[in-house]
């Protein structure tokens, strides 16, 4: 397996790749590796003939009062989980390489980020599709792969490859969930024992969401206050959004009509932790 660290030599090795006729699937990652991203890596070498993985931990996603500075590693670890998925490189810039001095540019989308993570996240969204369009262009993927773990990314990032002709297959990946069914995340190292209990909230709140709208429930305001209170009986828990919206535009809905998306944001603890499913009436 190939280890590159600067964008030169990745697109090097990318572009013969592809005049030896190759196909490339890529996976983006910010590393700390669980399931949910050697799941991403399964379906990449699924539909490509080289898989090429990347982690980074985007500075430029982060707000000022994140977890930037907190954010777990273990390079070792991740580098052996990757090879074992069969990838053929991996993309291992550090910061500089990516945000020289004098770095200017970047992508911001017009609506999608004001809903959901994009409301008390600000810069977020401007951050990702700012690294994934360069790490686009890096790579030179013919498909790449995102979890529906962040399903907010997940469609900046198919309006980005359209918007901006990237020409990339998107592919999104179904949530990978521990055995109790809270939601695969690095975050989640920050949970003490107490709070792991607390966050399984988020996943009973898309159950419980999901068991409404089956049962008829059509007014999104009636889910939403009942999921509300339903979350703060867990201790230390604070809300951020509890959403039901169009999963293509994010828009809120009131009437429950057609497929929504229920997707929600808690703090717990130190984690800021997020959940969705797609509701069909
Ligand atoms: P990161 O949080 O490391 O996630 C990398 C990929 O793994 C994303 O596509 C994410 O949706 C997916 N993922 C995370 N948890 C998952 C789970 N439980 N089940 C399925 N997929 C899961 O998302 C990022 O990094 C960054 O924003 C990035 C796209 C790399 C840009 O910096």
């Amino acid at each position: 397996m190939e280890i590159f660290k600067t964008a030169s030599d990745m697109r090097e090795w990318s572009d013969s790749m592809h005049r030896a006729g190759q196909t490339i699937s890529f996976v983006p990652t910010m590393g700390y590796l669980h399931d949910g991203h050697l799941s991403l890596m399964e379906k990449g070498a699924s539909l490509c003939s080289a898989l090429v993985v990347s982690i980074f931990v985007n500075p430029t996603q982060f707000g000022e009062n994140e977890d930037l500075d907190a954010y777990p590693t273990d390079i070792e670890r991740d580098l052996k989980l990757i090879k074992a998925k069969g990838a053929r490189a991996v993309f291992l810039p550090d910061k500089k390489e990516i945000y020289p001095e004098n770095y200017q540019t970047y992508i911001t989308l017009e609506h999608l980020p004001k809903h959901l993570c994009g409301l008390s996240r600000p810069v977020h969204f401007r951050g990702v599709a700012t690294i994934v369009s360069k790490l686009f262009n890096i790579v030179r993927p013919d498909a790449a792969v995102f979890g529906a773990k962040d399903f907010q990314q997940l469609q900046v990032i198919r309006q980005l490859n359209r918007d901006l002709n990237f020409g990339i297959n998107i592919i999104g990946a179904p949530i990978v969930r521990e055995s109790d069914g809270l939601a695969m995340s690095s975050r989640n190292a920050y949970l003490d024992p107490e709070q792991r209990d607390s966050a399984l909230s988020l996943s009973r709140s898309c159950s419980q969401a999901e068991k409404m709208v089956k049962a008829g429930e059509k007014s999104a305001n009636a889910i939403r206050s009942h999921i509300k209170s339903f979350i703060e009986s867990f201790p230390d828990t604070r809300v951020d959004y509890i959403s039901i919206c169009d999963p293509d535009t994010l828009n809120e809905v009131e009437e429950i009509d057609t497929e929504v998306l229920f997707a929600l944001a808690v703090q717990v603890g130190r984690a800021r932790l997020i959940d969705n499913i797609l509701i069909k009436p």
